[in-house]
């Protein structure tokens, strides 16, 4: 959905108007028309009540409850917001406004303007460009949508809300696209075209620049495969800034396991294994549109993990980049060795502060399920703004430990560790993993195997991929400018 943000919007001028509403808070100021049809209906703003109304200016109003007030989060207003997306959407409607006569949690009314223009732009998202049977033969219709906010410094926020959903549906559109399409050099080039876009420097290596910087991690994954592997540069250089951050995502664009192979139920979701890389790519396309004034350096490596005659085999010790040596006990912890790799290359940089975003484990999804990703740091205070962003922008973050005692986990007994830590603490030996390969003293890893796609659709969001890591990361990059 297009969308846009208003002081004031001319009622006659829409076809369907939303007004979400919250339990034991419905006095407040409504249009006439809604303020009678809440009164009359005797609406009360209950989390699953909702009521479509045939009026005049405009033709259409729904009312979409929110729940009680008292316990009103982001998260609840995600579903509200989307629920009107999708109403929006079985209507044919082509112009809707919104109303939502609330501040969120720690957010103020600005902030919030721009959270639900988020969700508006999103509401109505669905990955379709590969169906080919229409069910109607009309032409498909991109709604436009304007979330009403007479207390916000609307003209300044428009553009805001349009660059993050820009950025958020680059990341769902890459995430969602199958691995025949999204491949590692499609990956890349698509970095580059997003780049070229807003004005970022990007630079894709192939196989042979891989080979020569001796990214022993990145090779050894993608031996299985057919597919060339690629590592990519992008670097975001406004002039007025003061902090540097590194970014790097893991570019998996279709994890069979390799010769580990993994069970067929649900491999085909395995396609989602780059959603770290795609987040880090949205990162930049936003932060470059925002001008936010940080600069970045965000990198990935890219390749398919496939077993093959020539796949990296169980009992390999591999070379990293940094030079330390990895025994490979399992080809299906192949996240951490093309991510080690991206980590050491990038700590090269010496930036303040450096974040990965990867689809890491399993063993996170057993632990915090689909509500949070797993956050782990060696820094606190960043773990704590990260946090605080995260809570911000309803994309939780779960700090777990990185203690030096779990190393015990995967020490090695013929290189310097291995490349799995066995059945326990399988995040937390992920990240111990990644440790040894970063420098920077303010670092932090988001496992989003859980949170960066939905397996089914929700009431807050369509199947697939959903921009995971985006948010959190802008809202935390705009506080190190505040
Ligand atoms: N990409 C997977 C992790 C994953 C699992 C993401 C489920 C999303 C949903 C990762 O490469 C993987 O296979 N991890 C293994 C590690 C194990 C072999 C140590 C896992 O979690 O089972
Ligand atoms: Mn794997
Ligand atoms: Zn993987």
């Amino acid at each position: 959905m297009q969308v846009d943000i208003s002081r004031d919007v001319k009622l006659s001028k829409i076809d369907h108007l939303f007004v979400l509403l919250a339990e034991g808070k419905i006095d407040v100021e409504l249009p006439a028309a809604v303020a009678k049809a809440v009164r009359d209906a005797k609406f009360e703003g209950r989390g699953d009540e909702a009521l479509t109304i045939l009026s005049s200016e405009p033709r259409k109003i729904t009312l979409i409850g929110l729940g009680k007030h008292e316990t009103l989060t982001l998260r609840c207003a995600r579903a509200g917001v989307t629920a009107a997306g999708r109403t929006a959407k079985k209507h044919r409607d082509a112009k809707i406004a919104m109303i939502f006569p609330y501040a969120l949690p720690d957010l103020d009314a600005n902030e919030t303007a721009l959270a639900i223009a988020d969700m508006l732009a999103q509401s109505d998202y669905k990955y379709d460009q590969f169906i080919t049977v229409k069910k109607d033969k009309e032409p498909k219709i991109t709604i436009s949508g304007t979330v009403i906010a007479p207390d916000a410094d609307a003209k300044r926020l428009a553009p805001r809300a349009r660059a993050m959903a820009a950025a958020v549906t680059t990341v769902r559109d890459l995430g969602n696209g199958p691995s025949n399409i999204v491949t590692p050099t499609r990956l890349a080039d698509r970095a580059a075209e997003v780049c070229k876009e807003v004005g970022v420097k990007c630079t894709v290596y192939g196989k042979r620049d891989i080979e020569r910087m001796k990214m022993g991690g990145l090779l050894a994954v993608n031996r299985g495969s057919s597919e060339e592997p690629r590592f990519v540069v992008m670097e975001y250089t406004p002039r007025k800034a003061k902090t540097h951050v590194a970014l790097v995502g893991k570019g998996i664009t279709f994890d069979s396991g390799g010769i580990s192979i993994k069970p067929a139920e649900k491999m085909d979701e395995m396609k989602f294994d780059m959603c770290g890389a795609a987040a880090v790519i949205g990162i930049v396309e936003a932060a470059a549109r925002l001008e936010l004034p940080v600069q970045l350096t965000a990198v990935f490596g890219a390749s398919d993990n496939l077993p093959s005659g020539s796949s990296y085999k169980p009992g390999e010790i591999i070379t990293m980049m940094s030079g330390k040596t990895v025994e490979i006990i399992n080809t299906d912890a192949e996240g951490r060795m093309l991510l080690a790799d991206a980590l050491h290359y990038v700590s090269q940089r010496n930036p303040d502060h450096l974040i990965d975003y990867a689809t890491l484990t399993g063993a996170c999804v057993v632990a915090l399920g689909s509500e949070a990703a797993g956050l782990f740091s060696n820094n606190d205070e960043l773990a704590r703004k990260l946090i605080q962003s995260g809570e911000r922008t309803g994309e939780r973050l779960w700090r777990m430990p990185v203690w030096d005692e779990y190393k015990e986990l995967i020490r090695s007994e013929w290189a310097d560790i291995k490349n799995t830590g066995g059945r326990w603490g399988g995040a937390i030996t992920a990240a111990v993993f990644l440790k040894e390969f970063v420098t920077c003293p303010s670092w932090a890893h988001l496992d989003i195997a859980g949170t960066a796609y939905a397996d089914s659709e929700n009431a807050r969001e369509a199947r697939g991929a959903n921009g995971a890591g985006v948010r959190v990361t802008l809202d935390f990059l705009q506080s190190l400018s505040r």
